[in-house]
């Protein structure tokens, strides 16, 4: 066999009917091969799709070496273009139409056999497609995974140069800060004792840009942060990240609106338009008991206390007589639900913080539950007509804290809607959470702490309360949420230095540390900063939404696993003692 290796003419996704008779050169994986009763068929396989190959008996030297070759052997074939037969056309095949008929071929590299099939219907293992990333990598979903992402990486690049935006980089090592998630560190050999961090964000680099002039800047950048990890949340992740300045919300708003625009139509080919439907926080909290909630479907939470606050049930009337929330969900044709269906959900709801939950069937209009007794006829008419409960139906009430109350129907929100399979697939709602609180109370540090970051700028009319009651000052935040998913997260910024030092003591972050931590961006403050905001968007958990994965991992070549390791290279690893003393490191463990 000649070993001059011939030049590819075609991918293996290519190849019609026009190309009938004609002499092509095509290389890639033996995806499977099939002996029919003497002739072999293989699929050939590249990131562009699969060819038909055949080899027949009569060919001599070339029907052994196909005969030889195994799944995943890396191949070139010499042959001619033929139409199928009418009977072996495959039309899902974009090659489907045509086979290559095999006269000369050569081994480039033989495989082992691979530790899982590449079929898209074979469950493998996690932990095997990590392992062998490589091989995993080949599978059509992942291809076609990373390739979305690509499209949609080309997709910002030409939307924010499109704007007038830069792409700038900014450094991957720097100076550790204290706010937020924890850091990754990275010792420093030229001076030992000192680290840097790797950047949870360019939030200061972006903002210090602002003060420069350049006025419009992007990036699409790695982040990293030390935080537990889950199915939507890496060690290392990647944003677009966005800051403009001489801007308000507005701009910010039908910015990202613009772009989500192009994403929709050009990934998903949906048509939405802006503007995209906005709730404040507070609003969020009280009718989906979320602040990321998803809108692909109803099941919005009443509240009742008006009705019940002198009912004669005690759990309610006293709930609502020590502030607290008696508040519902309205199940649609679930009066049918099983006594053991019942106790799931209040099981569920206990496991979540709840004392209890009280389900009550509808059924000729009227409560089918044994607290009827506690209830006029009134309230129970009221509370149906509240509840839009029609009979058949199932009502869901807790009477809880306002907090608990809110995040336990919250959840049960979610959950009856998967059960009743509520969510149908390609459905997508897009919406903006607005005016987060600016502040959080951080039971275990006994301090606020920023609920976005402390460079967020409270709202004006807001400012008042700032000494008096830091708990309640709204901040220009803002979030945006894909199908019950944070997707991009926001502010408009403290631009004035003695705002910036307020909030910092209001973080108890002492002038010292803030100067030793801050100093740099302060001190930036005093030559001349713009008003600027921004927002950066998950570009990982963008990318799982569209190519309808529920794991960031699927849509990241090389992730880590929930313990941040990667099973592939065995990182994070051991260093030698060499490294160590350079580093001026011991180890205690
Ligand atoms: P924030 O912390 O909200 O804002 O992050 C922005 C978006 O990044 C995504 N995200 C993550 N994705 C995967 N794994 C993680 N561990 C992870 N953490 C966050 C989320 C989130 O909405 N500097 C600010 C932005 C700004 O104010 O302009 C910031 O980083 O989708």
């Amino acid at each position: 066999m000649s070993m001059n290796l011939k030049k590819r003419t075609h991918t293996c996704g290519e190849l019609r009917l026009e190309h009938n008779g004609e002499k092509v050169t095509l290389m890639g994986w033996v995806d499977r091969q099939r002996d029919h009763g003497g002739i072999i068929f293989i699929d050939l396989r590249d990131r562009y799709g699969k060819t038909q190959i055949v080899f027949n008996p009569s060919a001599g030297e070339v029907y052994k070496s196909g005969k030889s070759l195994r799944s995943e052997f890396v191949i070139a074939v010499h042959g001619f273009v033929e139409k199928r037969p009418s009977d072996m056309l495959n039309e899902n095949l974009s090659t489907g139409k045509i086979e290559v008929v095999a006269e000369e071929i050569e081994i480039l590299n033989s495989a082992k056999t691979p530790p899982f099939e590449l079929d898209e219907d074979v469950e493998v293992s996690e932990e095997i497609r990590l392992k062998y990333r490589y091989i995993d990598l080949r599978r059509s979903m992942m291809q076609r995974n990373l390739i979305l992402r690509h499209r949609m990486a080309q997709i910002a690049r030409q939307f924010f140069d499109t704007h007038n935006f830069v792409e700038i980089e900014t450094p991957m090592l720097m100076r550790s800060t204290p706010e937020g998630a924890r850091d990754y560190l990275v010792p420093s050999r030229v001076q030992n004792g000192k680290f840097y961090a790797l950047p949870q964000s360019p939030q200061t680099y972006k903002q210090l840009l602002m003060v420069s002039g350049f006025d419009r800047y992007f990036q699409i950048v790695k982040c990293f942060r030390d935080e537990d990890l889950r199915a939507d949340r890496q060690p290392e992740f990647t944003q677009i990240d966005v800051e403009m300045s001489f801007i308000n919300q507005e701009d910010i708003y039908s910015l990202v609106e613009g772009l989500m625009i192009e994403y929709m139509q050009q990934i998903l080919g949906i048509n939405i338009s802006a503007p995209i439907q906005r709730l404040t926080w507070f609003e969020a909290m009280e009718k989906y008991g979320s602040d990321k909630p998803d809108l692909r479907f109803g099941l919005e939470m009443v509240e009742l206390n008006d009705l019940v606050a002198s009912c004669d049930f005690k759990v309610f009337s006293d709930c609502v007589a020590n502030k607290g929330a008696v508040k519902g969900i309205c199940v649609p044709g679930a009066a049918s639900y099983s006594r053991k269906q019942q106790d799931l959900l209040i099981d569920f709801a206990k496991q979540n913080g709840a004392k209890g939950l009280v389900p009550i069937k509808i059924s000729d209009d009227d409560w089918q539950s044994n607290l009827n007794k506690f209830f006029s006829m009134e309230v129970r008419q009221d509370v149906l007509k509240r509840m839009g409960a029609k009979a058949g139906d199932l009502l869901l009430i807790v009477a809880d804290e306002r907090e608990t109350c809110n995040n336990v129907l919250g959840g049960l929100r979610l959950r009856v809607a998967q059960d009743e399979s509520m969510i149908q697939e390609n459905q997508y709602a897009l919406l903006w959470v607005t005016d987060f609180p600016l502040l959080e109370y951080d039971n275990e540090e006994g301090r606020y702490v920023a609920r976005h970051h402390p460079f967020t700028s409270p709202k004006d009319e807001d400012l008042y309360l700032i000494d008096t009651e830091p708990g309640a000052v709204r901040a220009k935040a803002y979030d945006l949420v894909l199908n019950g998913t944070e997707i991009a997260g926001g502010s408009i910024r403290i631009y004035k230095k003695e705002l910036q030092q307020k909030m910092f003591k209001l973080l108890n972050i002492s002038d010292e540390e803030a100067n030793n931590k801050f100093g740099f961006l302060m001190d930036a403050f005093e030559y001349g900063a713009p008003p600027h905001g921004g927002i950066a968007f998950g570009f990982d958990r963008m990318a799982m939404l569209f190519a309808g994965r529920k794991s960031i991992r699927d849509v990241i070549a090389f992730p880590k696993t929930s313990s941040a390791m990667s099973l592939m290279d065995g990182a994070p690893s051991g260093v030698s003692e060499k490294q160590l003393k350079e580093l001026g490191i011991k180890l205690t463990v």
